[in-house]
């Protein structure tokens, strides 16, 4: 079977962490590109850790660094813990010497280059804030309307309210970046906290990384066994922890793992006030407006899990 091409813009970040060991240990997928946006940490951070999970996993990719910041708003973001430590991959220590260097070229010039010279559409994955994203778009318009197939993105909520309604950090931190996303009439889907915080991780999946033998394994246990503890932290505790970014990528690798979605017209804010930056989903159909959004509300979890184990298995 064809593989599928995507490039992953994200963040590391635990679950952009497993959101690579799945997309890149998958037969299903070759992934043509990684590029970094500022959003869980700034720009060094989230580079440094990405080549860190690469060189851990023995895998290659180009890694080409993106925007340090939204394309309006300020990058509020503190170097402060959070739900990622202060390196953005608290809880394992990666070699101290790394062969792998990131590109000199921008994000924005690899997506393009990758989209022209693609044969096939490419599939574009979005595990952070959109700006980068949002910034191919307004770039190159044409381009994207003949060469990508669509995005999937972990972003937004429709129902789900974590702290604040209709707020969600991918689609809030670069508002302007989202609704450029939302409003480009390019193949959305958006797997939000509806569906990731359905999708929880617990120590059996945790053994079972482990039992995998390998150091990929080893690995992503003892980063998501670190993750879990600072999202109960941080967030709640709610018996299981989420990896929200492995969401996005999993219904590309196998569409069947999405278990139930709807189409529907999705609005984001961007005036000042306290709607800013939120996902406001018309589930009731009563906007008038036309749908622009795919959004995911369950996934088969065992297969989900399933696929990340056996993506892991598969690297060093
Ligand atoms: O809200 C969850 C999202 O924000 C995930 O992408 C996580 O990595 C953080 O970036
Ligand atoms: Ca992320």
């Amino acid at each position: 079977m064809e593989k599928v091409p995507v490039i992953i813009d994200c963040d590391p970040g635990h679950d952009d962490m497993v959101a690579l060991v799945l997309a890149l240990g998958s037969q299903r997928l070759d992934v043509k590109a990684i590029t970094n946006v500022a959003g869980n940490k700034v720009m060094e951070k989230v580079v440094k850790n990405t080549l860190n999970i690469l060189n851990y996993c023995g895998a290659e990719c180009i890694v080409a660094p993106g925007a340090s910041r939204p394309i309006v708003r300020a990058y509020t973001r503190t170097d402060s813990e959070g739900c990622h430590g202060v390196s953005g991959l608290d809880g394992f220590d990666f070699p101290r010497d790394n062969p792998l260097k990131p590109s000199d070229r921008k994000a924005v010039e690899v997506m393009a280059e990758i989209l022209r010279s693609s044969k096939e559409k490419v599939v574009l994955i979005g595990t952070g804030p959109l700006t980068n994203l949002g910034l191919l778009i307004r770039t190159f318009p044409e381009l994207c309307e003949e060469k990508v197939r669509g995005i999937s993105l972990m972003g937004g909520t429709c129902h789900f309210i974590l702290t604040r309604p209709f707020m969600e950090f991918n689609t809030y931190l670069d508002a302007e970046a989202t609704k450029i996303v939302f409003e480009s009439g390019l193949p959305i889907t958006m797997y939000g906290y509806d569906v990731t915080y359905r999708t929880l991780f617990g120590q059996d999946f945790l053994d079972s990384l482990k039992a995998l033998g390998n150091r990929t394994g080893l690995m992503m246990s003892s980063l998501l066994q670190e993750f879990w503890n600072m999202h109960n932290r941080v967030w709640i505790d709610l018996g299981g922890c989420p990896v929200h970014d492995a969401c996005a990528v999993a219904g590309i690798i196998d569409p069947s793992v999405v278990t139930k979605s709807e189409r529907m017209y999705v609005e984001i804010p961007t005036e000042p006030g306290p709607l800013s930056g939120a996902t406001i989903c018309d589930y009731a159909h009563r906007s008038g407006k036309p749908e622009n959004v795919e959004v995911v509300f369950e996934m088969d979890n065992e297969k989900f899990f399933r696929m990340i184990l056996d993506s892991a298995g598969a690297l060093a």
